[in-house]
């Protein structure tokens, strides 16, 4: 079984109340998002292998770590997850970048696929899925499984706030996937939001409705 991991620091923990706020407008929202994305992507990238290299320093030969292999791809669930790519790629600029397109159908709240796009080397990668809502885990289990579909063996899971049911959802469908999150709340209510949740994670960051 993949593991969870809920991050409790207090930079995180501090801007994802202003987050959960109704009343933070759109512009912060965005801002806030795109912070705690940063702070997540520093702790989930905590384990990235590394190789030892040779360099010159200006004052003598020196014995030195980068990190190895292909490096990392983020693979943000539009459009909501787009609202963390560029506060992940503060840290990890060399992120390549894929993209799944899901929407969840407001009657039967079962995901429908629109688009997948993922970086080359597929099978060589480390894949962070990210979206902020893991709510029934029905997009979240689609997306992992359209990635793994292509290729991908290497795959982990980021979101804001999480409810239960959508944490076992992945877990059961994608047991080798760990799962990153900011704060695991309550429960779903009768519509499939997040309770106490943020309300609508695509509607609040592009001030849709
Ligand atoms: C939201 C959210 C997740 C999904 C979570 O997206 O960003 O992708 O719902 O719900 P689930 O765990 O029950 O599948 P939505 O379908 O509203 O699409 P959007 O990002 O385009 O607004
Ligand atoms: N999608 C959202 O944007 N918010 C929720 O609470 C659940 C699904």
């Amino acid at each position: 079984m993949g593991k969870v991991y809920v991050f409790d620091h207090p930079l995180i923990q501090h801007k994802l109340t202003y987050i959960r706020d109704k009343n933070t407008g759109t512009k912060e929202f965005r801002e806030l998002v795109d912070e705690v994305a940063t702070l997540m992507a520093f702790e989930i990238t905590r384990d990235l292998p590394l190789e030892e290299v040779e360099i010159e320093t200006p004052v003598g030969k020196a014995t030195s770590k980068t990190i190895a292999g292909k490096k990392v791809a983020l693979v943000p669930i539009l459009r909501a997850g787009l609202g963390m790519v560029d506060g992940m790629l503060k840290i990890i600029p060399a992120a390549k970048v894929g993209h799944v397109g899901l929407y969840r159908d407001p009657e039967t709240l079962t995901p429908v696929e629109y688009y997948v796009k993922l970086p080359t080397d597929v099978e060589e990668r480390e894949f962070i899925v990210v979206d902020p809502m893991l709510a029934t885990g029905g997009s979240a289990v689609d997306a992992i499984s359209a990635i793994k579909k292509r290729g991908a063996k290497n795959i982990k899971f980021m979101c804001l706030v999480a409810a239960p049911e959508g944490v076992k959802a992945v877990e059961e469908a994608h047991p080798d996937v760990d799962i990153f999150i900011a704060a695991l709340d309550e429960k779903l209510n009768d519509h499939g939001y997040i309770v106490p949740g943020l309300g609508d994670a695509g509607d609040r960051l592009f001030g849709t409705k």
